[in-house]
């Protein structure tokens, strides 16, 4: 469950949130929408205890983020998009194991959790191999079960399908289906509304650090009589 309320973040005099304000269910998954600078970044950072707010109030399955971010840190998996991060030097086991180390997991609980992951992901085979020479889609594999070595609840992605081809793309997409089958509670960013569409149950569209509108997907088109893209540019166009 996330419960935002009255976010704001300055930077210098920038104010890029202004009281920022919504709500993910058990299961549920957010789309964040908006346009470059819109504030869905540092939003999604705050959130994942990278940056610190200069305002307002972050519940995280019922615990205040700032209050308790190491506890937090331990229910929440991150999937931001562009470079993968992937050590080309590690083997696909040694890149994901690394983050359950970072996490607290014990030896054992690491080399059980990978194993599973590596069946589920169909990476058996490249498990032990270095990532360097790896696809695209390979490291994807490795960095999706990276963010979830420690089994989350909360799953965030900052437009983790950014740069990737259909493949790619269609990778993380089954990914964020089965954390929201899973009972995980999801925020994802993307500025591609059909996989936005496919995905969300609700949207929430931030434009210069306000929410200018939320709601579930078919509601909005109803209100506004208009598919998802056209009501986005109506509410973040220039007027
Ligand atoms: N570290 C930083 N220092 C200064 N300003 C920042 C920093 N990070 C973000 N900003 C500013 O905050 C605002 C929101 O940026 P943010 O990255 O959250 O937007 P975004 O919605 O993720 O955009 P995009 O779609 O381009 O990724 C922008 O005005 C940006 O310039
Ligand atoms: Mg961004």
């Amino acid at each position: 469950m996330i419960e935002v309320k009255g976010l704001k973040k300055y930077f210098k005099d920038v104010e890029a949130l202004k009281g920022i304000e919504f709500h993910v269910g058990k299961g549920e998954v957010l789309g964040l929408l908006g346009e470059n600078g819109a504030g869905k970044t540092t939003t999604l950072r705050i959130l994942a205890t990278m940056l610190k707010p200069d305002g307002g109030t972050i519940v995280l399955n019922g615990k205040n983020v700032v209050e308790h971010p190491q506890e937090i840190r331990k229910n929440i998996g991150i999937l931001f998009g562009g470079e993968s991060g992937i050590y080309d030097r590690l083997t696909a086991r040694e890149n994901i194991a690394y983050y359950g180390e970072l996490n607290d997991m014990s030896k054992e609980d690491i080399k059980e959790r990978i194993e599973h992951l590596a069946k589920i992901f169909n990476m058996e085979e490249y498990i032990d191999r270095r990532a360097g020479k790896f696809s695209k889609g390979m490291k994807q594999k490795v960095a999706i079960a990276r963010s979830i070595i420690h089994n989350p609840s909360i799953m965030l992605f900052d437009e983790p399908t950014s740069g990737l081809d259909v493949g790619g793309a269609r990778i993380i997409q089954q990914f964020i289906q089965t954390c929201k089958e899973e009972g995980k509670t999801v925020i994802f960013s993307s500025h591609t509304m059909s996989e936005v569409e496919k995905l969300c149950d609700r949207v929430a569209i931030i434009h210069k650090g306000t929410i200018v509108e939320s709601g579930y997907i078919d509601d909005l088109k109803q209100k506004y009589e208009k598919d998802v893209e056209d009501l986005f540019l109506e509410l973040v166009g220039e007027k």
